[in-house]
This record gives C-alpha cells, sequence and structure tokens, in this order.
C-alpha cells in the first residue's frame, strides 16, 4: 500500500466528525485569506473531501478541486452539485487545464506524502497553470525537526479547544496501531525546512514568503506563499 491508496480507503486521520469539521474550517478560511480577487480562478490540489468547498467558492470566481483518490472525487462530486462555480477534477482534468489559466493553487497537508521527484513535477506543473504573477499557496508543511510527539500534542491542543479531547486521545490510540503508522515506518513523511522550501520553490521559478500563520491547526507546521516569478512567466 502506498499514501495514495492509503487516502483512497476509509481512515480515521480525523479523530471524529467535529475535528474533521473544524479542520475543514480552519483550511477553508486559511485559503480564502489568500484569495486575490473575488473572480479568481482557484485550485486546491489535494484537497480531500474539502467540506469547506461551498465557502471558498463562495469567494472565488471558480473553483477546481483535484484529489487523487477516486473515492474522495465520488465524495466531493456528490457534495459539490449544487455548486455552480465548482469543478472536481480528476488527474486528465488537471493536465487539460490550459496553461496560464490559475490566478491561485493551494496544496495544504499534501506534501509529506510525495516524494522528491513527484514533487518537482507538481511544482512545474504548478508554474505552467498559474497565470503571471499567480500564487502558489504551500500550507501545513511539516519541518524536519516536528516530532510525532509534538504533533500528537497539537492534535491534543485542538481537541481541547474544540471540544473533541476524548476522540482525539482515541483517535492517537488508533492511529498508533494504524496502517497510517506503517507507512509512515515504511515510506516517511517528506519534511522541509523554511530554507530546503524556499530553495525548492526558487528552482521551480516561485518567489516566496512565509505566511505569519499556517493554514492547520499546528502552527509549527509553514504555509508558504510562492509567486510565480515573471522570468519566462507564461
Ligand atoms: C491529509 S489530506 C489533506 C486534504 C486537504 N488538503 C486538507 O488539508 O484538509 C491529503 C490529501 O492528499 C491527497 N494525496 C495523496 N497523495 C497525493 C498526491 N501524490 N498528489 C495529490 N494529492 C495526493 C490524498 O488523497 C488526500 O486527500
Amino acid at each position: 500500500m502506498t499514501w495514495r491508496d492509503f487516502f483512497d480507503r476509509d481512515h480515521s486521520i480525523y479523530v471524529n466528525a467535529r475535528h474533521k469539521l473544524l479542520h475543514a474550517e480552519i483550511v477553508a478560511k486559511g485559503v480564502c485569506a489568500h484569495i486575490p480577487s473575488p473572480d479568481a480562478r482557484v485550485l486546491d490540489y489535494g484537497c480531500g473531501e474539502a467540506l469547506g468547498a461551498r465557502y471558498v467558492a463562495a469567494r472565488c470566481g471558480a473553483l477546481c478541486l483535484f484529489d487523487t483518490a477516486p473515492s474522495v472525487r465520488a465524495k466531493l462530486a456528490a457534495s459539490t452539485v449544487a455548486l455552480s462555480n465548482v469543478r472536481i477534477l480528476d488527474e486528465a482534468g488537471f493536465d487539460a487545464l490550459p496553461d496560464a489559466s490559475l490566478d491561485m493553487i493551494a496544496i495544504v497537508s499534501v506534501l509529506q506524502y510525495v516524494g522528491e521527484a513527484e514533487l518537482a513535477r507538481m511544482f512545474d506543473n504548478f508554474r505552467a497553470k498559474l497565470k503571471a504573477g499567480g500564487l502558489l499557496v504551500v500550507g501545513d508543511v511539516v519541518p524536519p525537526d516536528l516530532s510525532p510527539l509534538e504533533d500528537a500534542r497539537a492534535l491534543l491542543d485542538f481537541g481541547w479547544r474544540g471540544g473533541f479531547l476524548i476522540a482525539a486521545v482515541g483517535g492517537l490510540a488508533r492511529t498508533a496501531l494504524s496502517d497510517y503508522r506503517s507507512l509512515r515506518e515504511k515510506y516517511g513523511l517528506s519534511t522541509y525546512s523554511e530554507p530546503e522550501m524556499r530553495a525548492l520553490l526558487a528552482e521551480h521559478g516561485f518567489s516566496c514568503d512565509r505566511a505569519p500563520a499556517n493554514i492547520g491547526h499546528n502552527q509549527k507546521r509553514m504555509t508558504f506563499l510562492a509567486r510565480k516569478t515573471a522570468l519566462d512567466a507564461s
């Protein structure tokens, strides 16, 4: 099993419905904070179930939702059917997006599941699909010095503040026994320090700032705001 397969099955990274909802709210609000204009064409890449899609769709001109997991896309299709400015994309749909057609791409809490070569391809594709000066929001990037213990503590804190502490404790115990742990042992998570992410984005034609707040409940993770540089901007 790979990380992609993991997300195409029932999994328990959200400890209960309340956690999932509060998480979706944080992501939707965090993404919207960076939408450059009300008519912007936005892509959420690796969007998951995107429970906040309605909120985001109301704040941009068009919203494309891409996820690699077919089961996730099926849920998205059902939950966004009434939203006229939302499109669900599979890999062919993403490839078919015209170059220089997007104002913003957000990718939140995905990089840790992606290897080096795929990430390089992704960043090149993002650069191609963004308009000149377009914005790439890379959220919830895991730094190398963030231990699983600190991640667990941040979840418990989120659970305490969000009223799902007991479920969070149970969720951590389930995760410790789940495929998540064995996949983490087998493949690890991809992690980046701030200088590494800045260098990588520069290599792929983006100038970059670190956002003051991470999009996610753990503020030890990082969000980067990367602009497609003018140099051979298409
Ligand atoms: C932790 S979830 C994050 C979902 C959403 N972005 C959020 O922050 O709530 C990771 C998502 O990335 C997707 N994913 C996993 N591997 C991917 C890849 N190689 N390319 C794009 N998406 C991927 C999974 O299907 C899953 O929905």
